[in-house]
C-alpha cells in the first residue's frame, strides 16, 4: 500500500445529525486536492447518509463502527454488512475492543469479517491485548486474534483485510499512555508473521497494519515513520478538525515520498 491510510473512528459521537453533518463537512474540506492519502470517516451508523460524499471523493471513503453478519432478518437493533454497503460504505470496522468487551466472541469476529468481505467492503479488524506482559505471552493472544478473525475468508480475498493493532490500554480516556513506535513495528511484523501462516507470504507483506490507541497530533508522525505503520486508527482525535487537518497533512507527506 503506497497511501497511508487514516481511520477517524467517531465511537458514539457527536450527538446529533446537525453536529455530525458539520464535521463531516469539515473532514471533506481537509482532504480536497488531497493525494497519497486515503482518510476514511466512520460515524455511528445513523449519520453515515448525512456525511456520505454526493460523489466518490478521491482519497476520502466512509466506514461502519461494526456490522451484522445476517444480511436482514428478525434481528433487532442489527444494521447488516449489505445495509452498509448500500449506503455506499467502503470499510468497517470489526472487532473493536469495546465491541468485545461488549459480547463479540472470536467466533462473532469471524462471521463479521466474512460477511463485510462478501459485501464487497474492506474490513479493518482490531486485534489487541489487555495487558503487556514482559515474558511476551499477549504475543499468543494477538496471533490467536488475527487467525481465528480470518478464518472464514476465503484466501483470495484476504487483500480487503487491514489489521489494526490496538493494546487496550492504550485505548480511550482511561488509556494512560500509547504504545511506542519501536514496539508498535515489532507487533506489526509479529501480526504479518501470523497473517501470513493463512496467506502466505506474498500476500501478508501486503497487508496494511494501522497503529490505534491515543492518537494524537504529536505522536502520528512517529507511528507512521518509526514505527512504520501502513496508517492510523484514531479515536478521541478524530472529533478535532485541526488535530486531524495535521494528520492528513503529515501523511500525505509520506505517501508523496515513497
Ligand atoms: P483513542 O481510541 O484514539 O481515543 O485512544 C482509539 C480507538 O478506540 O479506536
Amino acid at each position: 500500500m503506497n497511501s497511508k491510510l487514516i481511520v477517524l473512528n467517531w465511537k458514539t459521537n457527536p450527538i446529533s445529525g446537525v453536529e455530525a453533518t458539520k464535521l463531516g463537512v469539515k473532514i471533506k474540506d481537509l482532504i480536497k486536492n488531497k493525494k497519497n492519502v486515503e482518510v476514511v470517516m466512520c460515524p455511528p451508523a445513523p449519520f453515515i447518509p448525512l456525511v456520505m460524499p454526493k460523489r466518490k471523493n478521491k482519497g476520502l471513503a466512509v466506514g461502519a463502527q461494526d456490522a451484522f453478519f445476517v444480511g436482514s432478518g428478525s434481528y433487532t437493533g442489527r444494521a447488516s454488512s449489505e445495509m452498509f454497503k448500500s449506503l455506499g460504505c467502503e470499510y468497517v470496522i470489526v472487532g473493536h475492543s469495546e465491541k468485545r468487551q461488549d459480547g463479540d466472541t472470536d467466533e462473532v469476529v469471524a462471521k463479521k469479517v466474512e460477511s463485510v468481505i462478501r459485501s464487497n467492503m474492506k474490513a479493518i479488524i482490531c486485534v489487541g491485548e489487555e495487558i503487556r506482559d514482559k515474558e511476551g505471552k499477549y504475543l499468543n493472544l494477538i496471533r490467536h486474534q488475527v487467525i481465528s478473525a480470518i478464518s472464514l475468508v476465503k484466501k483470495s480475498y484476504l487483500k480487503d483485510v487491514i489489521i489494526a493493532y490496538e493494546p487496550l490500554w492504550a485505548i480511550g480516556k482511561d488509556a494512560y499512555k500509547a504504545d511506542d513506535p519501536e514496539s508498535f513495528f515489532h507487533n506489526a511484523v509479529f501480526i504479518k508473521k501470523a497473517f501470513a501462516t493463512v496467506s502466505g507470504s506474498e500476500m501478508a507483506v501486503k497487508l496494511p497494519v494501522l497503529y490505534g490507541g491515543s492518537v494524537t497530533a504529536d505522536n502520528a508522525l512517529k507511528f507512521l515513520v518509526s514505527g512504520r505503520a501502513d496508517g492510523l486508527l484514531i479515536g478521541r482525535v478524530s472529533l478535532l478538525p485541526e488535530q486531524v487537518k495535521d494528520i492528513i497533512y503529515m501523511a500525505e507527506q509520506l505517501g508523496n515520498n515513497k
